[in-house]
């Protein structure tokens, strides 16, 4: 992985991984951007989202003004695919001003299945890591939501809880779901991947 990094701004260019930019986004994105947060299953992840075109527009221009990574703001990064530049999907950091920061993804309908998410929430961390000094990073999803926690999987994320009927019904009449929560420490993150570190001998 090949990050650019510039002291603690993210640069025009982002943050580059092997086939992607996660950058902030440019007027010229919302097209892309509607047809990724207009599908029903990243729409019901970014209630926080419009999904027309003006109300997009204007979105973007509130994120672009917010500070990188605004303590208890949900922050958006456009993910751009570099061969084709078209943004595919969006990752997304709530930090909580202790260095520590929830991330969340969504990658447009037909551009799934290629690890895109994975790849971009590699670079994202890696990032928040090694350039905002970050000493914690989670992540969380609703236990039915198996393509999300395969991505916390796939990272080598913890899994740290799995909370029992924690969320909401989805659906009128639909049950309780149970959702998890999933973490890496810096101190565990190697090249892009959380490294299980041997136990120490208690005697
Ligand atoms: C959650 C979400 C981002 C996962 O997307 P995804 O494409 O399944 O995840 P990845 O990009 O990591 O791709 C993994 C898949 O690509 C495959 N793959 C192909 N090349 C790969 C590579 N180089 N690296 C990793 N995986 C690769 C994996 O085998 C896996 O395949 P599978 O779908 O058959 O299991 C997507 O389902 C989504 O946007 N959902 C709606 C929004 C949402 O729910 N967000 C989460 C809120 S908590």
């Amino acid at each position: 992985m090949n990050d650019i990094r510039q002291g603690h701004e993210l640069t025009p260019e982002g943050i580059e991984t092997r086939r992607l930019r996660i950058r902030r986004f440019l007027p010229s994105d919302i097209d892309d951007l509607l047809a990724v947060v207009s599908h029903p299953s990243v729409a019901a992840e970014t209630p926080n989202i419009p999904h027309d075109s003006e109300g997009l527009a204007e979105y973007v221009d509130q994120q672009n003004r917010l500070a990188l990574f605004e303590p208890h703001a949900c922050v958006d990064f456009a993910i751009e695919r570099k061969s084709d530049q078209r943004v595919i999907g969006l990752v997304t950091v709530v930090s909580n001003g202790n260095r520590q920061g929830e991330i969340g993804w969504g990658i447009g309908i037909d551009y799934r299945s290629h690890g895109f998410a994975t790849e971009a929430a590699q670079g994202l961390i890696s990032y928040l890591f090694d350039a905002h000094n970050y000493h914690r990073i989670f992540a969380g999803t609703i236990y039915t939501n198996t393509a999300s926690w395969a991505v916390m999987e796939r990272l080598g994320m913890r899994k740290e809880a799995h909370f029992i009927k924690a969320h909401p019904p989805t659906m009128p009449e639909g049950p309780w779901i149970d959702t998890v929560r999933y973490a890496v420490l810096a101190e565990d993150w190697v090249d892009g991947r959380r490294i299980e570190k041997q136990g120490v001998p208690t005697s």
